[in-house]
């Protein structure tokens, strides 16, 4: 690792009173500067929370979008504004409208892997680690939810009195993810737990031991007595596990589950973001104003 890199790094951060929030599926080199790394409820808190002037956020648009209505005051940079996340572009302001005007009148439950202004439109955000508890919390029997079918099909089947209404929208990365994948690693692994991102089709959950976001899947591996276990997410999940406890063996679901959006930055990005202060972040401030409250409320639950 570039130990040059990584000291001129922290020295423009403490300069220039930066945070780096890193999320756990970019390339593992980024935590040597990160001040954070979690998934992306527990990066949505810190950047509400810090004091710093400039975020630097290393991970994908829509976090850093996030980051900047949370904090609209500060500076929010993302070293590579190119990268976006497929699931976020599955759905426009249109898109949703439509939505809506075949549901009349049922709120809309929008997680966060979404654009600003269909966060706008929606009533409360979500992430992967609250939003059984975010649809449970409008006490309505039924609920609209985007864009993640998968996601909302999972809240669905946790809750029984409330009919989760999805929208057909996925991220690959998960979606390619297949109940015999999982079934050949087990028969390789027999003793392994299964810990399953939410974001995976439902034929897929239904084998999981445990079901959790990136960080309630790191929590699990800490807590667990098990040995072994087979990671379905992305792969920067199982870079840190096995960084972090080399006495378990952690076993990736298969080796095609990278999100390419999350692997675009590295060191060398992080560094030119700082140096120059690029590429800086900025949402039309009505948006952000709507959008914030749906954001808002998520936060408080
Ligand atoms: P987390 O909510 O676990 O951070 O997941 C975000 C994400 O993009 C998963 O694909
Ligand atoms: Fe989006 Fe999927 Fe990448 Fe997460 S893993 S950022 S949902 S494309």
């Amino acid at each position: 690792m570039n130990q040059e890199l990584i000291k001129k790094i922290n020295k423009l951060k403490k300069e220039k009173n930066a945070i780096i929030l890193a999320h756990c599926y970019q390339n593992i080199e980024i935590d040597e500067v990160a001040d954070f790394v979690g998934d992306s409820l527990y990066l949505s808190r810190m950047a509400a929370q810090t004091d710093a002037k400039i975020i630097v956020f290393a991970g994908v648009y829509f976090m850093a979008e996030t980051a900047k209505i949370l904090s609209p005051e500060k500076k929010v940079l993302l070293p590579r504004p190119e990268s976006g996340c497929l699931m976020a572009d599955m759905i426009n302001l249109q898109q949703l409208r439509e939505f809506k005007s075949k549901n009349p009148g049922v709120p809309v439950v929008c997680y966060v892997n979404s654009t600003a202004e269909v966060k706008a439109e929606s009533d409360i955000c979500c992430t992967s680690a609250n939003a059984i508890d975010v649809v449970k919390s409008l006490n309505t029997k039924n609920v609209l939810f985007v864009p993640d079918t998968h996601l909302g099909g999972y809240a669905d089947s946790k809750l029984s009195d409330v009919n989760v209404i999805t929208y057909p929208g996925y991220c690959p990365v998960h979606h390619n993810i297949k109940p015999e994948d999982i079934q050949r690693k087990k028969q390789e692994y027999p003793d392994a737990q299964v810990l399953v991102h939410p974001e995976c089709s439902k034929d897929v959950i239904k084998l999981a031991d445990f079901v959790g976001s990136t960080t309630g899947i790191i929590k699990k591996c800490q807590e667990s007595k098990n040995k072994t276990f087979i990671i379905v997410t992305e792969k920067g999940v199982v870079d840190r596990l096995k960084r972090d406890m080399p006495e378990k063996t952690f076993v990736l679901i298969k080796e095609n589950a990278v999100c390419a959006n999350m692997k675009r930055i590295h060191l060398e990005d992080i560094y030119a973001a700082l140096e120059q202060e690029v590429y800086e972040i900025t949402v039309d401030s009505q948006i952000a104003k709507k959008a914030l409250t749906a954001i808002e409320k998520m936060i408080k639950i």
